[in-house]
């Protein structure tokens, strides 16, 4: 055995039902489940006291009713947050949940997550990847876990807890650098995660070649990607599963 035995998704809904929901809360995952996703791919961070939370911004202005760096925020704090009226009223009261409510919710649905360990700028890799990551590797199987991040810290960290045949990395890129296969061996890596546009055709036969998954984000459109999947795309991360799903259904 070499990866775990990952049935790799199509379609992973890009934090949650980001289209229907907002993003990377328990309702964002409800919405993806019940859109007939099999997998999510969601964001994780700390707050001020460590405790692990999904979230994607360094702040949460944009995504909550308030101000203030995330890593200034404590978990009481946090829960006084209402991180569902800014996307819409039928969605006010939703709080931003902690990584424990969100894999036992996982664990419900049986559902799949692309977990991306989001360091964002002057976050500290190393203490991330120590709270969260052993809290995912006991609740979820391998089959159903996938580790991504941009940051080569935080991927080569995780890899100290875990061998391949128990943790599928992946590598994000937006840009695919010609250091992509180093970056990925070095990690071991299960899948590589470029920003669709900018992936080359010959850069996507080569990683399909070397054997890695290639999942892509953040494709939105069906039609304009539909191409793609003939270069051996393995999944899209897409805030539109729905679509997604009906167009593949009927290609
Ligand atoms: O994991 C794919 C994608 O989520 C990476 O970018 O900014 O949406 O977290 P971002
Ligand atoms: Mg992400």
């Amino acid at each position: 055995m070499t990866h775990p035995a990952i049935q790799v998704p199509a379609l992973i809904a890009h934090r949650g039902y980001s289209a229907a929901a907002p993003e990377n809360t328990l309702a964002a995952v409800r919405a993806a489940h019940q859109a007939g996703a099999t997998w999510v791919e969601l964001d994780v961070q700390l707050l001020a006291d460590g405790t692990p939370v999904i979230w994607h911004d360094a702040d949460v202005a944009r995504c909550s009713n308030g101000r203030g760096a995330l890593a200034s925020i404590s978990w009481a704090k946090a829960q006084t947050l209402d991180v569902g009226s800014w996307f819409g009223d039928r969605f006010a009261g939703e709080k931003m949940p902690s990584l424990e409510a969100m894999l036992a919710l996982l664990n419900e649905l049986e559902m799949g997550v692309n977990m991306e360990i989001k360091v964002n700028k002057g976050r500290d890799p190393i203490a991330l990847v120590d709270r969260a990551l052993p809290e995912m590797l006991d609740s979820l199987p391998p089959e159903r876990l996938i580790i991504s991040s941009f940051n080569a810290s935080a991927l080569t960290h995780c890899r100290q807890f875990a061998s391949k045949e128990r943790l599928a990395l992946g590598v994000l890129f937006g840009s695919v650098p010609k250091t992509w296969r180093a970056q990925c061996e070095a990690i071991d890596a299960y899948s590589v995660h470029p920003d669709w546009p900018r992936l080359k055709r010959a850069q996507a036969a080569a990683m399909q070649q070397d054997g890695y998954q290639i999942l892509c984000y953040t494709a939105n459109d069906p039609s304009a990607f539909h191409s793609r999947w003939a270069w051996g795309i393995a999944g899209v991360i897409t805030d539109e599963p729905a679509a997604f799903k009906r167009f593949l259904a009927s290609h």
